[in-house]
């Protein structure tokens, strides 16, 4: 079922700019519409002004038009289960719910799905 995303990731992660960290990582998320927006993370030599692969993929769903997230995959070419960092988790919360799965990857596939509100708990919210 995720296998789609999985290799969107894959193809997104091979497109990284991390010539500082060497670190590739793609992020694919599937739209409740059923669309597929990937990303990779950038890096630029101002190391904070860099950003991640996750924030590239919800760039591209929002300039698509789609602003609701059914699915999420994270992929890090050198770490197994690399989940997504604490600032992807709330910009992830803008647009997704506490029950959307986000699969966590080794090189081979999915390894472990977890809920973004498992990985996200109390996110910050002005309307709560
Ligand atoms: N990175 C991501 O792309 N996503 C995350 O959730 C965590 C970290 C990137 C940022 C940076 O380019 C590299 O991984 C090392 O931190």
């Amino acid at each position: 079922m995720a296998e789609d995303l999985f290799k969107a990731a894959k193809a997104a992660m091979a497109k990284c700019h991390a010539p500082y960290s060497h670190y590739p990582v793609g992020a694919a998320i599937r739209t409740k519409a059923g669309n597929i927006h990937a990303g990779c993370n950038i890096e630029i030599a101002s190391y904070p002004e860099g950003w991640c692969a996750e924030t590239t993929a919800i760039g591209h769903m929002v300039m698509a038009g789609e602003v609701e997230i059914a699915e999420v995959l994270v992929l890090a070419q050198k770490r197994a289960k690399a989940t997504p960092c604490g600032g992807c988790r709330q910009r992830l919360a803008e647009f997704a719910s506490t029950e959307t799965p986000v699969h966590l990857c080794d090189a081979d596939g999915v390894v472990k799905t977890m809920s973004l509100g498992a990985l996200f708990p109390a996110a910050f919210d002005m309307e709560t």
